[in-house]
C-alpha cells in the first residue's frame, strides 16, 4: 500500500529534505507550509503543496480526509533560541498551540502515526554528557519548553488510549526526534538551508565565508570548556532526514511510541566549526568575540544508541569537513537562486 504523508513545514529546510528522501522511498506526500520562513521552490515537484497553517485544525482535517493520509511528520515551528527567549509568546502560540491544533485535527479524522521534530533543548543543560533520553529534561529557554510541552502532548495522546483499552490498531503511536545541532546540505548542491535571516553557526559562518557578513561573532569565551566556547553535536541533514523515513516505516509496521537523540555522539566547539568553515572556504573571514547569548548550555552532545537500536539508523554523513563543506557550496548556490525570478529567498 502507497501512504500518504502529511509533512508540515515542507518547504523549510529539513522538512524539504525529508519530503524528498519520502519521495524516493515510494511515499505520496501532502506538504503544509505557510510560507513564513519556507520556500515554495524547495517543495518537489511530485509533492502536493497547501499553502496553510499547520495549526488551523478544520482545514488540515479536511485534507488528511481529501488525500487518505496515514501520518503525519510536523516541521513546522519556530527554531531560533535567542528569539524564543525575546519572545516567548510568539513560540507558544506556533509551538505549543498550534501543535495540539495540529494533533487534535489528527486525532479527530483517525491518523495514528505521527513524527515530531523535537530537540536537544529539552535537555537545558544537562547533568552529564554525552545526554541519553532518560537525563531530565530542564530548558533553560522558551524554545526548550514549547518543544517539551508538545512532546507531554503526544505521549499523554499515547496514553490515553491505552488507558482507555483502544485495540492496538487504532491506538496513537509517535516518535519525538530530538535534534541536535542541524547543519550541511545535499552533497550536490541542490538543497540546503534557505532560512531567511540565518542564527545557525555554520549557516552564519558559511554566509561570512561568502562575503554576505561583514563578520562573525562567537558569543562566549569563558565556559567551562577546552577552548572557552559552547560545544554542540553537529549532525547532517540528510541523515536527520533519513532518520525520519525510519521513523515512519517503524511506526508504520507498528512500533511504539519512541523518544530518540539525533546526534553523532561527539561535539565541536564554535572555535572548531569556524576553523573548519575558514579551512574548506579558504577565506579567512572575520571573527570577534561576544558576550554569551542568553539561553545557550555549555555543552550538548548526543548518546546515541538508542536510536540505532530502535530505528536501526547509522549515519552516513558523521564528518564535521564534509558538513561544513557542503553548507559552504550551497550557500554560493543561493546567491544563484536569488537571480531567478521566482526562486527568491525571503532574505533577499
Ligand atoms: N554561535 C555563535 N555565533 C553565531 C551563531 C551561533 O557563537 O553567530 C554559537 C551559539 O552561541 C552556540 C553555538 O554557536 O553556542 C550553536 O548555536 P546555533 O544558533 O547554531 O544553535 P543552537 O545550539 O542555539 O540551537 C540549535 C537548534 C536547536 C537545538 C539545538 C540543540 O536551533 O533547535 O541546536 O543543540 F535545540
Amino acid at each position: 500500500m502507497q501512504h500518504t504523508v502529511l509533512v508540515t513545514g515542507g518547504a523549510g529546510y529539513i522538512g524539504s529534505h525529508t519530503t524528498r528522501q519520502l519521495l524516493h522511498t515510494g511515499y505520496r506526500v501532502l506538504v503544509v507550509d505557510n510560507l513564513y520562513s519556507g520556500n515554495k521552490w524547495a517543495i518537489p515537484e511530485q509533492a502536493v503543496f497547501v499553502e496553510l497553517d499547520a495549526g488551523n485544525r478544520e482545514a488540515v482535517g479536511r485534507l488528511i480526509h481529501e488525500h487518505d493520509v496515514t501520518a503525519v511528520i510536523h516541521f513546522a515551528g519556530h527554531i531560533v533560541v535567542p528569539e524564543s527567549v525575546s519572545d516567548p509568546a510568539k513560540y507558544y502560540a506556533n509551538n505549543v498551540a498550534n501543535s495540539l491544533h495540529l494533533i487534535e485535527a489528527c486525532r479527530d479524522s483517525g491518523v495514528r502515526h505521527f513524527i515530531f521534530s523535537s530537540s536537544a533543548a529539552v535537555y537545558g543543560t544537562p547533568a552529564s554528557i554525552p545526554v541519553d533520553e532518560e537525563a531530565d529534561t530542564v530548558p533553560i529557554n522558551p524554545y526548550g519548553f514549547s518543544k517539551l510541552a508538545t512532546e507531554w502532548m503526544l505521549q499523554d495522546l499515547t496514553n490515553s488510549d491505552r488507558i482507555n483499552n483502544k485495540p492496538a490498531s487504532q491506538c496513537f503511536n509517535h516518535v519525538a526526534l530530538r535534534y541536535f545541532n542541524v547543519a550541511g546540505a545535499a552533497l550536490d548542491g541542490s538543497l540546503g538551508q534557505a532560512t531567511p535571516d540565518a542564527t545557525h553557526l555554520i549557516k552564519v559562518a558559511c554566509e561570512a565565508a561568502c562575503g554576505k557578513r561583514d563578520q562573525i561573532a562567537i558569543f562566549g569565551t569563558d565556559y567551562d570548556t577546552e577552548d572557552g566556547t559552547c560545544i554542540r553535536d553537529y549532525i547532517h541533514v540528510e541523515d536527520l532526514a533519513r532518520a525520519h523515513v525510519m521513523a515512519l516505516r517503524y511506526l508504520l509496521s507498528g512500533g511504539e511510541s519512541q523518544t530518540l537523540n539525533c546526534g553523532y555522539g561527539h561535539g565541536f566547539s564554535v572555535r572548531e566549526v569556524l576553523g573548519m568553515v575558514q579551512k574548506v572556504s579558504k577565506k579567512r573571514f572575520a571573527v570577534v568575540e561576544a558576550k554569551r547569548r542568553p539561553g545557550d548550555p555549555p555543552a550538548l552532545v548526543a548518546e546515541k544508541t538508542k536510536i540505532h537500536e530502535v530505528l536501526g539508523w547509522i549515519p552516513e554523513y558523521d564528518d564535521l569537513k564534509m558538513i561544513c563543506e557542503s553548507a559552504y557550496k550551497w550557500e554560493h548556490k543561493l546567491e544563484q537562486l536569488h537571480r531567478k525570478p521566482g526562486m527568491e529567498t525571503k532574505a533577499g
